[in-house]
């Protein structure tokens, strides 16, 4: 007898697998697939009782869903994914429904769905984060497309997603590419936290000479305090954690030279192209892609030097400025992200909620802290808030700890420990409440040699002039 399956997943990987056995554990049957059967015999093993189907092909997992039809695809962003729609559309009809849940970037989520309109089916880009635990146990999930595509799915999200005070952790975000949108700025503040964060580390094992259980008490001491996080958690844990072949901690053989798949690098990209600042995720970016020139950094090590990364002051009043100013920097990286967000929103139509943003962050994703209730209240009570800086709960708070990343940048420095991630999110800082800039001279300097006019402070209009001969007299 065919089996009428609640929905269909493509991609069986660890995400895919994991969110098929969170589904199931909330009494949802799912039909699954993998062109790697491997994958599909793994799923079968997990599934013990659960209301699960391996299928062995694309027509058989398309044939036991119920109609109209759910496919959710998790694959790696890119060719994978056009190469599953092009598989899968063939088997669907009318009516029925994609689901992208991996980490798309968003102009590709909007040409498939338009190509999907045309074709009468229903396209949602879901952003899912949390990684394989998050999958398997509630993860934070981003979805935008067409509202009343979304409804017909909604029970699945809320049912699986992670729930704080109640609350499932999604919520639909808005149209077209909105929750790829979404999960790529979450991504760029996921890059920034960890650069932070890094940061950190380096000042106090290089800077202090500590140690991986010094390290560890550090962190595991900010996590219980207001740095709680993921990030931070995880950070504390893993400086105890054993290496099986060398007995050494783990974090002490892992090779300094970050990759990364792009999220990061788009979320920056498209800042630029809103003119929308976002310095602390550039510099994470840039970060990353110098840690990766590492055996051109170690020649350069040997003929470049600079000063000795030693500290010399009061070590655990620096230690405690540097938890207050990754605080601070921490909510810069959280005001850069949300006002990429608020011009994106506009730029692209998807009239974002920020507050419901901020909620489904406070669980099941990377990002995920105590200091999003402060950015939900912050959004509650005034949602058009134009920077989180100027919230006067936040910015009280970064206030107070300006000396902190002022000491720690310039601590940095003299150290010779590049801290950029610190020290950028200070200058947006001090560039976000500064009512005069130096842009008159850069305008100047347009003026004078690409005659690209100016405005004034006294008059309205666009000026130029004749620099050259002004100099010649
Ligand atoms: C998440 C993560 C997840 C993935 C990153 C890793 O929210 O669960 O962001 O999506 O781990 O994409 O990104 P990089 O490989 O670029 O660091």
């Amino acid at each position: 007898m065919r089996k009428e399956f609640d929905i269909g997943m493509v991609g069986l990987g660890v995400m895919g697998r994991n969110l098929v056995l969170n589904m199931a554990d909330h009494g949802y049957s799912i039909a699954g697939y993998d062109k790697d059967q491997g994958q599909v015999q793994a799923l079968r093993s997990e599934a013990g009782s659960r209301d699960i189907m391996g299928a062995e092909s694309m027509e058989e997992l398309v044939g036991a869903l119920r109609t109209p039809r759910a496919v959710m695809i998790l694959v790696p962003a890119g060719p994978p994914v056009d190469s599953v729609i092009a598989d899968l559309v063939p088997h669907l009809e009318e009516g029925d429904m994609i689901i992208d849940g991996g980490n798309s970037h968003f102009p590709d989520t909007d040409l498939r769905a338009e190509a999907m309109e045309k074709r009468g089916l229903k396209y949602l880009g879901v952003g899912i984060s949390g990684g394989e635990s998050g999958a398997r146990h509630g993860p934070s999930m981003m979805p935008g497309g067409p509202q009343e595509a979304y409804e017909r799915v909604r029970s699945i999200f809320e049912d699986t997603a992670a729930h704080v005070d109640g609350e499932p952790c999604v919520t639909y975000l808005g149209p077209g590419s909105a929750g790829h949108y979404v999960k790529m700025v979450h991504n760029g503040i996921e890059y920034g936290f960890m650069q932070l964060i890094a940061e950190t580390y380096d000042l106090m094992k290089r800077g202090l000479g500590l140690g991986d259980d010094k390290l560890h008490d550090v962190y595991t001491a900010w996590n219980e305090a207001e740095l709680e996080s993921y990030l931070v958690e995880i950070t504390s844990k893993i400086f105890v954690y054993e290496d099986e072949e060398t007995g050494r901690r783990l974090i002490d053989v892992i090779l300094d030279a970050a990759k990364q798949k792009g999220t990061g690098k788009w979320t920056s990209q498209d800042a630029m192209d809103l003119q929308a600042p976002v310095p602390t995720i550039d510099v994470a970016v840039t970060m990353r892609n110098l840690s990766a020139m590492d055996p051109e950094r170690e020649e350069a090590s040997k003929v470049i030097s600079g000063p000795e990364a030693q500290f010399t002051g009061d070590r655990e009043e620096f230690v405690e400025r540097l938890r207050r100013a990754l605080y601070a920097a921490m909510i810069m990286t959280y005001a850069q992200g949300m006002d990429q967000l608020q011009v994106a929103s506009e730029a692209y139509e998807y009239n974002l909620d920020l507050e419901a943003i901020a909620t489904i962050w406070r669980g099941g994703c990377i990002i995920r802290a105590a200091l999003l209730e402060k950015i939900c209240s912050a959004y509650g009570s005034r949602p058009d808030l134009p920077n989180l800086l100027v919230d006067p709960e936040l910015g009280a708070l970064v206030q107070a700890r300006q000396e902190d990343l002022r000491e720690v940048v310039r601590a940095a420095a003299d150290m010779g420990i590049p801290a950029p991630g610190l020290a950028v999110s200070l200058a947006y800082f001090d560039g976000y409440r500064s009512a005069w800039l130096p842009a008159n001279l850069i305008q100047a300097q347009r003026d004078y040699f690409g005659s690209h006019t100016y405005e004034r402070i006294d008059q309205k209009g666009q000026f130029h002039t004749k620099w050259q001969k002004a100099e010649g007299g």
